[in-house]
């Protein structure tokens, strides 16, 4: 595991866009795994940036989302699928038909899980997965549990998450409750990973992903048995983490 030191937000913001650009110049038809949050927004708007400087073609790049809330149709501003839109796919030139996205307005939740991970199959993998960290250690929305989920699925998000997403939300009691989430063994099959964090907030819970037990309790605690993570992450999330 690489962990990569930057002074702020912005700095990590930068060296995560250059990663994805590096991955894209080597593989124009790489596979990227996607996250949506706070977290990411800045690496997008940087290479969203690099394809308006004609730095960058995203015409055969093939990408693949992390999670999207169950209940919500994609035309709904709080959905993934809409963040993805506004954050980076209308300012880029990908294709749509080479983005993909859990379907949250798919009620069956055992068959649009099956179909996410036949999408995942028939890409042939992710070549680079970006992920955020949750306030109590998710990735993805794998919460906390007595053991590591294996492929895409329907999870209840735990209080902790729905208060963190509350921010994003009228009302409490329009933050979904449930999400479609590709699993801690999808996770794991990524050719490579790059964790994202920033923030105080997220320093004691980075620590125990990096350096405590590796436990279903830490979802990302996870990481420390794959092959090639790259931690970026700013001064005041590493501030808790020594070593
Ligand atoms: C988003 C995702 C989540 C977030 C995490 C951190 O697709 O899968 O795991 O990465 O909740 O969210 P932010 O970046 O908003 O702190």
């Amino acid at each position: 595991m690489r962990i990569y030191r930057t002074s702020d937000y912005q700095e990590m913001s930068r060296a995560a866009a250059r990663i994805l650009a590096a991955q894209i110049q080597l593989k124009p038809d790489c596979v990227l795994g996607l996250a949506t949050g706070s977290t990411p927004i800045g690496t997008y708007e940087e290479l969203v940036r690099m394809y308006q400087n004609g730095q960058l073609d995203f015409s055969e790049v093939r990408s693949a989302n992390l999670d999207e809330y169950r209940g919500l149709l994609r035309d709904n501003d709080q959905s993934y699928y809409y963040f993805m839109q506004q954050n980076l796919f209308r300012h880029v030139n990908i294709r749509p038909e080479n983005t993909n996205i859990p379907d949250g307005s798919q009620p069956d939740a055992d068959a649009e899980c099956a179909r996410y991970e036949d999408v995942l199959a028939h890409l042939g993998g992710v070549d680079l997965q970006i992920l955020g960290l949750g306030h109590n250690g998710h990735i993805g929305f794998n919460e906390p549990a007595d053991h590591f989920p294996k492929a895409t699925h329907c999870v209840d998000l735990t209080r902790s998450t729905i208060e963190a997403n509350r921010r994003f939300f009228e009302r409490e009691e329009d933050v979904p409750r449930q999400a479609y989430t590709m699993g801690i063994g999808t996770i794991m099959k990524a050719q490579k990973i790059l964790l994202l964090v920033s923030g105080a907030a997220k320093a004691d819970i980075l620590a125990a992903a990096l350096r405590g037990p590796v436990t279903p309790q830490v979802p990302a605690s996870i990481l420390q048995f794959h092959p090639d993570v790259t931690v970026i992450a700013d001064e005041a999330a590493l501030s808790a983490f020594s070593g």
